[in-house]
């Protein structure tokens, strides 16, 4: 299914002379999908169905995989396939999505994050349905670099440059607090692309305690400058 379109991005990333991050970023999805037997993918945002076609490709390889798609709006006709579910909701509605789309309640193998581009429906989408992610499942962030909308870059727009940082802070700021149970890669350029993979039981929650964050650097630097200047006035050397 979709054999080539998908086809199109594979052929695009492996035989582009110059680096297209946003290919190389869809052929990572794409690759890791059809790594896994029967997979259950959970894609939050449909739009013209891009990643939909990709990740049905993918189900379709095999015989018990499914796909659920989620959209505010109504996305349902971007593809037809019997192992396909579009839900039209809030994809920050967790319940919501769980009682049109019970599939999710077993385990999902792929999350994929691309709806509503603000840290605090981010927030909700992660945390919201990290439990339903298996041992071992991942899940994929789109839209977490800001190199496109810098000033004077090809998309320049403040509003996304700092909506993507806002996203990357708040992913990092996870990993730290929960490093035991994920691992994070993270391709940059395009959009970017974050991939978690979590290493804990079905079931288990990612915790939100507020930790310790990153000491300031210019504070530092700022404080040592001080602290030398008054150990050499008082002849100790330093090192
Ligand atoms: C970047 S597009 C998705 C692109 C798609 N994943 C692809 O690769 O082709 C974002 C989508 O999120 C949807 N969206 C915006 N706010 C939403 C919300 N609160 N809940 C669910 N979907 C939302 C929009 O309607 C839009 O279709």
């Amino acid at each position: 299914m979709y054999e080539d379109f998908v086809k199109e991005i594979v052929d695009g990333y492996i035989k582009s002379s110059t680096a297209d991050h946003g290919i190389k970023q869809l052929h990572t999805m794409h690759k890791e999908a059809v790594s896994r037997t029967d997979p259950v993918i959970l894609e939050l945002g449909v739009q013209t169905g891009i990643s939909t076609k990709i990740f049905l490709n993918a189900v379709h390889r095999g015989s018990g995989g499914q796909l659920v798609s989620v959209d505010i709006e109504d996305c349902s006709h971007v593809a037809q396939s019997s192992k396909w579910t579009f839900v039209r909701s809030d994809s920050a509605n967790v319940e919501n999505v769980l009682n049109t789309a019970p599939v999710i309640n077993s385990g999902v193998d792929i999350l994929y994050i691309d709806s509503l581009h603000h840290v605090d429906h981010v927030r909700k989408e992660l945390l919201g349905f990290f439990p339903y992610v298996k041992n071992g499942g991942v899940i994929f962030f789109d839209d977490v670099d800001s190199i496109p909308y810098m000033r004077g870059r090809e998309k320049d727009n403040i509003h996304t440059e700092i909506g993507n940082r806002d996203i990357l802070n708040f992913i990092n700021e996870v990993f730290e607090d929960n490093i035991d149970k994920l691992y994070l890669t993270f391709e940059r350029g395009s959009t970017g692309l974050i991939m978690l993979q979590k290493c804990a039981p079905l079931g288990t929650k990612l915790s939100s305690q507020p930790q310790l964050r990153a000491r300031k650097s210019k504070i530092y630097w700022k404080y040592r400058r001080s602290i030398e200047k008054r150990l050499r006035r008082l002849g100790v050397s330093i090192s």
